[in-house]
């Protein structure tokens, strides 16, 4: 196997393709968007991720890598194009099929297809046939097909492509043995084997997993704010139980996976996940009980004479320190205060988001953050991107702190145990009295 030809080249498909240039394949990327094609092979990276700009100008320097604005013939295709959802949460399937198409049009006899879309369970069954009836070829004899989930780290996609372990869902023996020659050139973690129905469940788990125990942190922490306690301690706390392992709570569920893969479990099995179907609700409820929180703290500032407050939000991605704001309920908050501009004066922060895209959501660009910090009256901080970490005490004083994720906590968790109550308070959104 020389030959790659990987199909999307986003946040997953980019990557990979670039390791898989450096580990020794001629690569070459295809994507429909034109203007990222053209953009890549001028060495921009297009999106942001540590090492990427110096791996893709080395691979563009070597010339074994390319991307191009058609598929090109290879001896393996790897699939990683987006899987949204509808408007009604059932999966939005038409860019797997739509690229499958594409690669029944290349594939020739001996070819190895892998998708890394992350898709419902019985998709690779159906891409299987989409390749079969389009090319004339049979799967298994004439070509071979995989199911190999990606489950990288945004922010650490380059170490965990290589350090992960893998799972690899054939569809015969054949197509386990070529994907696993395939990877086996770039990953030092464990090529795990199985069948396609069964790699495409363990993604969906994955996340759904995930899914359910950040609802339970949101759960801990409504129940702590209620009680007048802060959930980061407790929780903090309750981890020193040798068996207890509870997440971070947050304002929501975001990004491109945890917050939709449950749904094509729930789409394909609704008897079986009404956990999933709870933690959803959890998790989709909480950017509106933080905006729920802002609200009230707007009324006593009202109350307390200052007409129109200037409410400062710090991040909109749906991570720290990513660029990706996709179903950000950072962003979903930030847009809501921003659309309530008759009571306040709202300004959103993120140097993560470029200046471009920051115009585009409809937020003016403010790049001063100390300056900001001192002109607001309530601060929400949604994610905690490290450059908050300089944010100190005195920064805040006499502000009105929103803190759901615990930007607070970590700060003074070294501290004594008075900034810690200080942070409590702070927490709970009340004016800041730090003793
Ligand atoms: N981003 C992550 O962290 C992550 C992690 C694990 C799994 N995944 C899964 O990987 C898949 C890809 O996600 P992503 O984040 O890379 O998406 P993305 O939107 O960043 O990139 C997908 C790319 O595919 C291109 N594309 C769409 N249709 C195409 C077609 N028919 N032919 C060629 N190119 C096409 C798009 O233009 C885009 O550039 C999704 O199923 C996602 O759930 C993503």
């Amino acid at each position: 196997m020389k030959k790659v030809s990987v199909v999307g080249l986003g946040y997953i498909g980019l990557p990979t393709a670039l390791i898989a240039a450096q580990a020794g394949y001629e690569v070459c990327g295809f994507d429909v968007n034109r203007e990222k094609v053209d953009k890549i092979n001028t060495g921009d990276s297009v999106i942001f991720e540590p090492e990427i700009s110096d791996r893709l100008w080395d691979v563009l320097s070597k010339s074994t890598f390319r991307a191009y604005k058609d598929l090109q013939y290879a001896d393996c295709f790897l699939i990683a194009v987006p899987t949204p959802f509808n408007a009604d949460k059932t999966a939005d399937l038409s860019y797997v099929y739509n690229a499958s198409e594409l690669v029944a049009r290349r594939v020739m006899p001996g070819n190895l297809v892998i998708l890394e879309s992350t898709v419902p369970v019985g998709t690779t069954e159906r891409v299987v046939e989409i390749i079969q009836d389009i090319s004339g070829l049979k799967s298994g004899v004439d070509f071979f097909v995989a199911y190999c989930p990606e489950r990288v780290l945004p922010g650490k996609i380059f170490k965990e492509l290589i350090d992960n372990d893998r799972v690899i869902g054939g569809t015969c023996q054949r197509a386990c043995e070529l994907a696993r020659m395939f990877y086996g050139k770039f990953v030092k973690g464990f090529l795990h084997i199985t069948d396609d129905k069964s790699a495409e469940m363990v993604k969906l788990v994955e996340n759904s997993s995930r899914d359910v125990q950040i609802a339970f942190a949101n759960q801990v922490a409504g129940m702590c704010y209620s009680a007048g306690i802060d959930p980061f301690t407790v929780i903090d706390l309750a981890n020193r139980h040798p068996r207890v392992k509870i997440l971070s709570p947050g304002c929501g569920v975001g990004g491109h996976c945890i917050a939709i893969d449950p749904y094509f479990l729930i789409e394909k099995f609704p008897q079986d996940t009404h956990l999933l179907q709870a933690a959803r609700f959890v998790n989709e409820q909480k950017p509106d009980y933080v905006v729920q929180q802002v609200q009230e703290k707007i009324i006593e500032l009202q109350d307390h004479g200052i007409l129109r407050p200037r409410v400062l939000s710090l991040g909109l991605t749906f991570k720290p320190n990513i660029d990706d704001i996709r179903e950000s309920p950072a962003l979903k908050i930030a847009q809501t205060l921003a659309h309530m501009h008759h009571e306040i004066d709202f300004v959103a922060y993120d140097h993560n988001v470029g200046k471009v895209e920051m115009k585009r959501l409809g937020f003016d660009v403010v790049t001063d953050l100390w300056y900001e910090l001192k002109q607001a009256d309530i601060v929400v901080v949604l994610v905690k991107h490290k450059e908050f970490n300089c944010i100190r005490d005195h920064m805040l004083e006499g502000k009105v702190v929103i803190d759901p994720c615990g930007l607070l906590h970590d700060l003074y968790a070294h501290q004594t145990h008075a900034f810690l109550e200080g942070a409590v308070r702070l927490q709970q959104g009340m004016h800041k009295t730090v003793a």
